[in-house]
């Protein structure tokens, strides 16, 4: 587990980092995982302030924090770069590493020099990846190499178009089939958790006790042994439709665009700077400054250019 400079901040009650074990004892005792995402340092201390155990930096960073309109375009460097933010924030959660789209499809050999740079470049203690069938294959060679793996299954956002959109998973027979099968995959390859994504509640419940790993719902229902929301959606920071599964925890879009709207009036009627946010200087330096100005004296330069 990596340490790290803000691991001795004052205002925080002392808290173990979390481990693999730790979790799989929470799982074992019936102790509910919170897990959310973070992309940088602020949503970091946000996660570690409020006591989460798990902060994935989810390739969702692609939609809520870039812009696009799906997960596929982020890649390696941009995640790395969101993960290093993220550690800089974080003494306790543990924090996984969101494999992008084509970071780990082409071999097992690519998928751990993938893994490797979360780890070594950005500090993750674990990774995750989408999908059963070969990702399956390429989550027990990560693991083999000594990192720890997450899958996820159901809704796997990477392969959306092929699933029909987002949409939910498991709602037939044959579905729910191909998520057990993807679960048992995952579990036997090695994962020390599983995310499951907008999968039917009963889908969800049949399959618990099947898997011993955790398993972490987004949209999963109550019986997962977590629960996982992306940090801009619980928080209500970006505007418009959010998935069924998403509850809104706080209004932060409305507030922000209030707060700046407040200070654009506030420059557009000449309120602020107001007092308090200016600095003081010599009363009588300013004169002397004044009266150099309306001399002319200081309009050229003492330099030599
Ligand atoms: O990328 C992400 O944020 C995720 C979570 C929704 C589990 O995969």
């Amino acid at each position: 587990m990596s340490t790290h400079p803000l691991a001795h901040q004052a205002d925080e009650p002392a808290r173990e980092p979390v481990t693999l074990p730790l979790l799989a004892e929470m799982k074992e005792k019936g102790e509910p995982i919170v897990m959310v995402t973070a992309y940088d340092f602020p949503s970091a201390r946000v996660a570690e302030e409020a006591g989460v155990d798990v902060v994935l930096v989810g390739d969702t960073a692609a939609m809520v924090v870039l812009g696009y309109d799906a997960t596929t375009p982020v890649g390696m460097d941009e995640m790395v770069t969101m993960a290093s933010a993220a550690r800089r924030g974080l003494r306790t959660p543990l924090l996984i590493g969101d494999m992008p789209f084509g970071s780990y499809e082409r071999s097992n050999e690519h998928a751990i020099q993938n893994a490797e740079r979360f780890v070594r470049e950005a500090g993750c203690d674990a990774v995750k990846l989408e999908r059963g069938g070969p990702s399956a294959e390429r989550a027990r060679a990560i693991a083999s190499s000594g990192i720890p793996v997450m899958g996820h299954v159901g809704l796997t956002p990477q392969s959306a178009s092929a699933l029909g959109g987002f949409k939910a998973q498991g709602k037939t027979l044959e579905s729910a089939k191909q998520i057990a099968h993807h679960a048992h995959e995952l579990q036997a390859a090695g994962c020390f958790a599983i995310v499951f994504e907008a999968v039917p509640a009963a889908v969800t419940e049949a399959l618990m006790p099947h898997i011993h790993i955790p398993v972490i719902g987004i949209g999963a229902g109550l019986s997962a042994d977590g629960q996982v929301l992306v940090f801009h959606d619980l928080l209500g920071m970006t505007a418009g439709r959010v998935p069924r599964f998403v509850k809104r925890y706080a209004d932060v879009h409305d507030r922000m665009v209030a707060g700046v709207r407040a200070y654009a009036e506030d420059v557009r009627t000449r309120h602020f700077p107001d007092a308090d946010h200016v600095y003081s200087a010599d009363a009588d330096a300013v004169a002397e400054l004044r009266a150099d100005l309306d001399q002319g004296t200081l309009a050229t330069s003492p330099w030599d250019w």
